[in-house]
C-alpha cells in the first residue's frame, strides 16, 4: 500500500521531471517530483497530514520496517553507555525524535520494562494523534526544528530522518538536539551508509524516494561524517545491525565503516 499511494506516483513522474530539469540533482522539497505527482504546492509531510491515506500509508510501513529496523536495539550497547549514570525519575532516557506512533519507544520499553525514567515519543502532533498506547511512554507534539524541550536526555533518537531532508535542513534538527545535549547525551542515528560504489538495488531504490519525495538523500560514510562535522559533532561508533545487509541484499556495505 505505502509503495502504491506514496511512492507510485513519484515514479511514474520521475522520468520526466529528470528530463525537464536537465537530471540536475534537488534540494528543494517545494520544488521536487512530488509537487507534480501529486498535483501539490506542499511539501510531502504537511501534504499527508492533509491526506489521511497517505499519512496512514507511512504509518503502516513503518510499523513493517521495525522487522529489519527493529534490530538496532539489539545490536546496541546501551549498557555501556548508562554505566555511572544515575538519573532522576524526571530525566529522560530515550527521546524519539519523530518517531512517528512510537514503534521504537515501545520495543525500548519492552526491552528495560524495569528502569523508572522518562521515554518520551515526539512527533507532529497528527501523527501522534495516531499513536500506539503504550504505557510508560509519554507523547509530545513537537517540531524538530524548534528548540527541543527536552534537555539533558541520555539517548536522543534520530530514525530514517535525517534522510528527509537536505543538508541544509538537517544541519537545524541536529543543532537543536546540540544545544539540548549534556557531555552525558548520546545521539542515536538509525539511518543506512551507503558505500561509495555498486550501491545494493534497495538503497538506490530509497535514495530515489527521497528525491523524489523530499528533495533529499540516503548519505556515505563521508557525507555522514561531513554533515555532523559542520554543527560540531562527531561520529564514535557506527553498529550495522541489518545482517541481511540493506534489507535483504548479500552485499559487503559500509559494515567495515
Ligand atoms: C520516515 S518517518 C520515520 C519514523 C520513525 N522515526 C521510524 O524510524 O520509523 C519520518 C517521521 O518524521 C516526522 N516529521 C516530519 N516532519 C517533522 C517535524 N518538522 N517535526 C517532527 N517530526 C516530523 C513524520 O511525521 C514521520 O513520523
Amino acid at each position: 500500500m505505502y509503495s502504491f499511494e506514496n511512492c507510485g506516483p513519484l515514479f511514474q513522474e520521475m522520468p520526466a521531471f529528470l528530463r525537464k530539469n536537465k537530471y540536475q540533482n534537488v534540494t528543494d522539497r517545494k520544488a521536487t517530483i512530488f509537487q507534480p505527482a501529486y498535483n501539490t504546492d506542499l511539501d510531502t509531510y504537511t501534504y499527508f497530514s492533509q491526506h489521511p491515506e497517505n499519512l496512514q500509508a507511512l504509518i503502516k510501513y513503518m510499523g513493517l520496517e521495525q522487522d529489519v529496523r527493529g534490530r538496532w536495539l539489539e545490536a546496541y550497547p546501551f549498557e555501556k553507555h548508562t554505566q555511572g549514570w544515575n538519573p532522576n525519575p524526571e530525566e529522560a532516557l530515550f527521546v524519539d525524535i519523530g518517531g512517528n506512533v512510537g514503534h521504537y519507544c515501545a520495543l525500548f520499553r519492552k526491552k528495560f520494562p524495569e528502569i523508572p525514567v522518562r521515554i518520551v515519543l515526539e512527533d507532529l502532533p497528527g501523527t501522534l494523534a495516531h499513536s500506539l498506547p503504550t504505557p510508560g511512554v509519554d507523547k509530545l507534539g513537537h517540531d524538530f526544528f524548534l528548540p527541543q524541550p527536552i534537555k539533558g536526555a541520555k539517548f536522543y533518537h534520530l530514525g530514517w530522518i535525517l534522510h528527509n531532508w537536505s543538508d541544509e535542513k538537517a544541519k537545524i534538527i541536529l543543532h537543536q538536539i546540540k544545544l539540548a545535549m549534556t557531555p552525558q547525551s548520546v545521539l542515536l542515528i538509525n539511518d543506512m551508509i551507503l558505500p561509495e560504489t555498486q550501491i545494493p538495488a534497495f538503497a538506490t531504490a530509497l535514495d530515489l524516494v527521497m528525491l523524489g519525495a523530499c528533495g533529499s538523500l540516503e548519505r556515505t560514510g563521508q557525507q555522514w561524517n561531513d554533515l555532523l562535522a559542520d554543527v560540531g559533532l562527531v561520529i564514535q561508533d557506527a553498529n550495522v545491525y541489518d545482517h541481511e545487509l540493506f534489507h535483504g541484499e548479500d552485499y559487503p556495505m559500509a559494515g567495515q565503516y
